[in-house]
């Protein structure tokens, strides 16, 4: 096989085989094929598309070119739960306990932030002394105490997509149906869980920014999924402002355990439910109603939050500040943004928003920044909300004042104002690939 008759072939619209992908996959990842080649190949892709059985073998076969994850020794159902990427997105510091506490099993591996969108790792880490690098023996010890344990990504996992992700990002073809499903795909397989929920994000703040082009990646994704024999079901959930009113790490953690005191905001609450509910039945085999009534009892009765509080002591943390979540370090520089007009917020930029979170310290521009974990921003209006001059839009938080004027710009070009009432968007557009 030449590589360049590879590309010839995708470039004239024809279909690769299943060898010739696995080939082309082992050769990029070995350092036979370099990189101008393969970045030929990807923007080849990008403009002729692939079938269906191209998309799942190359999804096969990325999974195929480093370590994949043996859940099997771990008793019960193990379901995973991967977003697609948003502002203030904490959903897995919700879903997760409220599905172990459900008698599912989640052995999770997340990633860290990078640009606007947050990372559940980086959340994480802003509780004091909480590990997200275990070794393999320990992970599955804590999944098998607490019901979840949720680790960054260790090994050799999934090599070919870290080479790949890297070259798409700086050849403009990161978005591309079948190369984002084979990517998120690969990751999830890799981890080995039996159970798959995608929450597939779109609007403002997400890749997809339409809720047809997000239906499609859900709909190649549930397809990859199923062939590969694992549960799979995806929501499509809107992105077109934050999730919540918190986006930055510390600010984030304490959001999420608003929720499981049954005290967080209505959009968050609502959408973590809906996900969980699909876990719980992906996990244990209820139904759609028994699922959701189960997730609601172990979130509002408070078994939820337990779980959480024993996968942190597990992982090393301090499970206290789980039930006293003020005592999580705040950056102690608190601005306010105030409206300098009158009228409804029409819409907001949700990445705008989270690029403005960053600029203060809470999210990495470059993989190599710190952060600043009790840096980022609480809204207090979101779109459809009436605002009259002088009233608080949000409250900035940071650690170095200096950062704060440039973080203010973003944040109010982010806004919009009309002096209609904005029509009201769902939380979730549906549900992709029902399974029960
Ligand atoms: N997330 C991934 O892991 N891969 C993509 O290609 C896009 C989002």
């Amino acid at each position: 096989m030449r590589m360049v008759d590879l590309i010839e072939k995708k470039k004239e619209g024809e279909a690769l085989t299943e060898e010739e992908i696995r080939e082309m996959i082992s050769g990029y990842v070995s350092g036979s094929i370099p990189d101008y080649q393969m970045s030929a190949m990807l923007m080849a892709i990008c403009f002729r598309g692939m079938s269906e059985q191209e998309t799942v073998a190359l999804t096969l076969a990325m999974r195929d070119s480093g370590d994949v994850m043996d859940l099997s020794e771990i008793p019960g159902t193990k379901v995973d739960k991967h977003s697609t990427g948003g502002v203030g997105d904490k959903t897995t510091l919700i879903v997760a306990p409220i599905t172990a506490a459900c008698g599912g099993r989640v052995a999770k591996m997340s990633g860290r932030g990078l640009g606007h969108t947050g990372g559940t790792i980086d959340k994480l880490e802003s509780i004091p002394g909480f590990r997200t690098g275990l070794s393999r023996e320990e992970f599955f010890q804590v999944v098998k105490e607490a019901g979840l344990a949720v680790v960054g990504q260790t090994g050799n996992l999934v090599p070919a997509d870290k080479k790949l992700y890297a070259l798409r990002d700086v050849t403009a073809t990161v978005g591309c149906i079948p190369l984002i499903a084979s990517s998120i795909m690969s990751k999830k397989l890799a981890g080995g869980s039996d159970a798959i929920v995608l929450d597939v994000k779109t609007g403002s703040g997400a890749f997809m920014k339409t809720p047809e082009a997000a239906a499609e990646l859900a709909a190649e994704m549930v397809r990859i999924g199923r062939m590969a024999g694992r549960r799979t079901e995806a929501l499509i959930t809107n992105m077109d402002l934050p999730l919540g009113y918190a986006v930055g790490n510390a600010l984030e953690v304490q959001e999420a355990v608003s929720v499981l005191q049954g005290e967080g905001p209505a959009d968050l609450t609502e959408v973590c439910l809906q996900l969980a509910s699909r876990m719980v039945a992906l996990s244990t085999g209820r139904g759609e109603a028994e699922s959701r009534q189960a997730a609601e009892e172990a979130m509002y009765g408070g078994a939820a939050l337990e779980r959480l509080a024993a996968m942190v002591k597990a992982q090393g943390g301090d499970p206290e500040v789980i039930y006293h979540p003020e005592r999580l370090k705040i950056a102690p520089i608190a601005h306010e943004v105030r409206a300098t007009r009158k009228g409804y917020i029409c819409r907001m930029d949700t990445e705008g928003i989270g690029i403005s979170s960053m600029l203060l310290g809470a999210g990495r521009a470059k993989k190599e920044d710190a952060l600043d974990y009790g840096a980022g921003l609480i809204l207090q209006k979101k779109t459809g909300d009436r605002v009259e001059p002088g009233e608080v839009l949000a409250v900035l938080y940071t650690s170095d004042g200096s950062l704060v004027p440039a973080a203010e710009t973003r944040f109010l070009e982010s806004l919009f104002f009309s002096e209609e009432m904005p029509a009201e968007e769902p939380l979730v557009y549906r549900r992709v690939g029902g399974v029960r």
